[in-house]
């Protein structure tokens, strides 16, 4: 509902844009983690990794992103094709077999080319160059009620939801450490190191930082960031 809010009010305060949000919410002993877009939060508990996101991208929406274009093909605004090939098809293609994937598809299946298939794909790249329409990397977030395909009249916004995901984490079902903590974090961190390495620098360096020391991540941070030979 904040984005709708974030509709109306973006000419009054003149601001565009948009953001993704990653937030957590400790209620009656249950951490809330709603997660719209691509940044990442885990527990670690006794050395233990839980995932408590998923990152949104064009690659892990792409069924949603198909079949919001299939049941409503106007917001391609007859620029792009909601299939997915391996490939971008090429014109000397055209009444050849093809592998594709439509929006209830898991795996790859043949068809044969029409020149509906020649138009730009919906989801197009790999990995951070994967991209929506050809514009944005993010699925999920706020705002950026504005953006448009450059040089056209297509919105990017029915594709970029900000709807969340909720995971709940019961904290009294699990006895926990001071050396338990929840990271969350952009993919600032998380395009640098993996899951695994960032729980090894909390159990190797964060047991060294007293407890009771109300800085005491700011020294696990220091210590940790001038150990050597790390990454
Ligand atoms: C996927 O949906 C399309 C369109 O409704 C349908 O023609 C096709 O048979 C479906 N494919 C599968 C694998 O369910």
């Amino acid at each position: 509902m904040k984005d709708l809010q974030i509709e109306r009010e973006r000419s009054s305060y003149n601001i565009s844009g948009g953001c993704t949000a990653l937030i957590v919410i400790c209620l009656l002993g249950k951490l809330y983690v709603a997660n719209a877009g691509d940044s990442r939060a885990i527990i670690i508990r006794n050395g233990e990794i839980i995932p408590m996101s998923s990152e949104f991208t064009p690659e892990t929406e792409r069924q949603r992103l198909q079949y919001l274009a299939f049941m409503q093909p106007h917001l391609l605004g007859n620029e792009f094709t909601h299939l997915e090939f391996p490939r971008r098809v090429q014109r000397k293609e055209l009444g050849k077999k093809m592998l594709y994937r439509d929006f209830n598809m898991t795996g790859w299946a043949y068809k044969t080319i029409e020149d509906e298939d020649l138009k730009f794909p919906l989801i197009y790249g790999e990995g951070k160059k994967a991209r929506v329409m050809a514009t944005i990397g993010v699925t999920r977030g706020l705002g950026d009620h504005d953006l448009k395909v450059h040089d056209s009249n297509i919105y990017i916004k029915p594709f970029l939801s900000s709807a969340p995901e909720v995971r709940i984490y019961d904290l009294s079902k699990y006895d926990h450490g001071s050396d338990d903590v929840l990271i969350l974090a952009t993919d600032g961190l998380w395009d640098v190191l993996s899951n695994e390495e960032v729980a090894e620098a909390i159990t190797q360096f964060l047991p060294n930082c007293d407890p009771d020391d109300p800085h005491r991540f700011v020294h696990f941070y220091n210590c940790w960031s001038r150990a050597p030979d790390l990454r």
